[in-house]
C-alpha cells in the first residue's frame, strides 16, 4: 500500500468540504460518531470501499454499515416496504424512536450498493448517527458513507482521534479532528428482515427499550463462543477475533478472583493490571477500548478484567470484553 498524507482536519466549514471532496473522489475519512471512529468512503463507489479492507487488514466477506444523514437517504440503497420481514410501521417506528443514533437496521440491499460493500450478502446495515460531526460530513459529501470502526482490523475501536492516528496514519486520506466518543462501544444491529427483530451485535439500544415497539430476541449464537459446533452468527463480524490487545487479557467473575489473579502474576514478574468498573456499565463503556490501548502503550503483559452485571447494557459491554479476553473467564 502506497504511504498517504494523513490530514488532521480540525471542524471547520472548510475541511468539511475538504473531506467531502475526498470522499467524493474515492479516498478515505476517519470521522466520529457517539459509538466509535469510523473509517468513511462512498459506499457506492467499489475502488472506495476496497480501498477500507485494505488499509484496515479486513476480510473482504465482513459488510460494512453505510451511514446516513437524513431519512430519504433510505429510499437509494434499501427496501422497508416488503411483504417479508417486520411490517413497514414497526420498522419506521423503530428508526423514528432510536435515530439519530447508535442503531445500525439491517435491511434488504438495492442494487445501488455494490457487492464489495455488503460483504457480498443480499441485505445491508444502515445508521444514521446521532453525532453532528458525522451527519454535517455525511451530508457535506453528498454520498452515503461505508465506514467500518477505524481501527486495524482485529484491535480495540478507535474512540479518539489519536487512537485512529495510532492505527491508520499513512493508510488514509484524513482524520477529523472530533470530541471522544460519548458512548465508546459500536452500534447495536438489528437486522429486521425476517419475522422476529433479531439483535446480531449488542450495543447501547438493548432489548428493553426495544421491547416497546416490537418483541425482539439475539442473534443464538451471541451467547456461544466461536469454538461451539453450532456458532453461527448472523454478522458476519461477530465470527472474527476482536479487540485483541497486545497482552493477554481474562475475565474474573469478581473482584477478589481478580486480585487472587493479579497477585500471582505480580509474583511471577507479570507487568499485570485489573480493570474494574465497579459494576458501571456506562463508564465501562466510554472507557474500555481506550484503556486497552493505553495498557498496551504501558507494556501491559496481562489484565484481568472484572465481570458486570448491572443492566442489560453490560450483556453489550461484556460481549466486546469476553472477545478481547477469547472467552477465558475464571470463576
Ligand atoms: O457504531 C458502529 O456501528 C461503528 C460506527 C463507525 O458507526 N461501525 C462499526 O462498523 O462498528 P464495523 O464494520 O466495525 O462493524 C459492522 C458490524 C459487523 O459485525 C458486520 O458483520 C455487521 O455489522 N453487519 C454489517 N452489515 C451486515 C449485514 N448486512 N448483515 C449482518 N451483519 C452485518
Ligand atoms: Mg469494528
Amino acid at each position: 500500500m502506497v504511504k498517504k498524507k494523513t490530514l488532521r482536519l480540525e471542524l471547520n466549514n472548510k475541511n468539511f468540504e475538504i473531506a467531502g471532496r475526498i470522499i467524493r473522489e474515492g479516498g478515505l475519512v476517519s470521522f466520529p460518531t457517539e459509538t466509535v471512529y469510523g473509517l468513511g468512503a462512498d459506499a457506492i463507489n467499489p475502488d472506495a470501499v476496497t480501498s477500507i479492507y485494505e488499509a484496515k487488514g479486513r476480510p473482504g466477506d465482513n459488510p460494512l454499515i453505510v451511514h446516513i444523514a437524513s431519512l430519504k437517504d433510505i429510499e437509494e440503497i434499501a427496501y422497508i416496504d416488503e411483504d417479508r420481514g417486520l411490517p413497514r410501521e414497526v420498522i419506521c417506528k423503530l428508526m423514528d424512536r432510536f435515530w439519530p443514533g447508535p442503531i445500525t437496521f439491517i435491511l434488504r440491499k438495492k442494487e445501488t450498493i455494490p457487492d464489495i460493500t455488503s460483504g457480498g450478502l443480499s441485505t445491508v446495515g444502515i445508521r444514521m448517527p446521532e453525532s453532528p460531526v458525522a451527519r454535517e460530513f455525511i451530508k457535506v459529501a453528498g454520498r452515503p458513507i461505508a465506514a467500518p470502526s477505524a481501527n486495524i482490523s482485529g484491535r480495540p475501536s478507535p474512540t479518539t482521534w489519536q487512537d485512529v492516528i495510532e492505527d491508520m496514519d499513512g493508510r488514509i486520506d484524513a482524520v477529523l479532528i472530533g470530541e471522544p466518543c460519548s458512548v465508546g462501544i459500536e452500534s447495536t444491529v438489528l437486522d429486521v428482515t425476517g419475522d422476529i427483530a433479531t439483535i446480531v451485535r449488542p450495543g447501547f439500544i438493548t432489548p428493553t427499550m426495544i421491547r416497546d415497539i416490537t418483541p425482539v430476541r439475539y442473534d443464538k449464537s451471541l451467547a456461544k463462543s466461536p469454538d461451539d459446533e453450532d456458532f453461527k452468527p448472523i454478522a458476519p463480524g461477530m465470527k472474527y477475533k476482536h479487540y485483541a490487545p497486545k497482552a493477554k487479557v481474562r475475565i474474573a467473575r469478581t473482584r477478589s478472583v481478580a486480585d487472587k489473579l493479579y497477585s500471582s502474576a505480580k509474583k511471577e514478574g507479570k507487568e499485570a493490571f485489573i480493570i474494574d468498573y465497579e459494576n458501571d456499565s456506562k463508564r465501562a463503556a466510554e472507557d474500555f477500548f481506550k484503556r486497552l490501548r493505553a495498557l498496551d502503550r504501558k507494556g501491559a503483559e496481562i489484565i484481568f478484567i472484572v465481570e458486570l452485571f448491572d443492566s442489560d447494557f453490560s450483556y453489550s459491554v461484556m460481549n466486546r470484553m469476553l472477545k478481547s479476553a477469547g472467552y477465558d473467564v475464571v470463576e
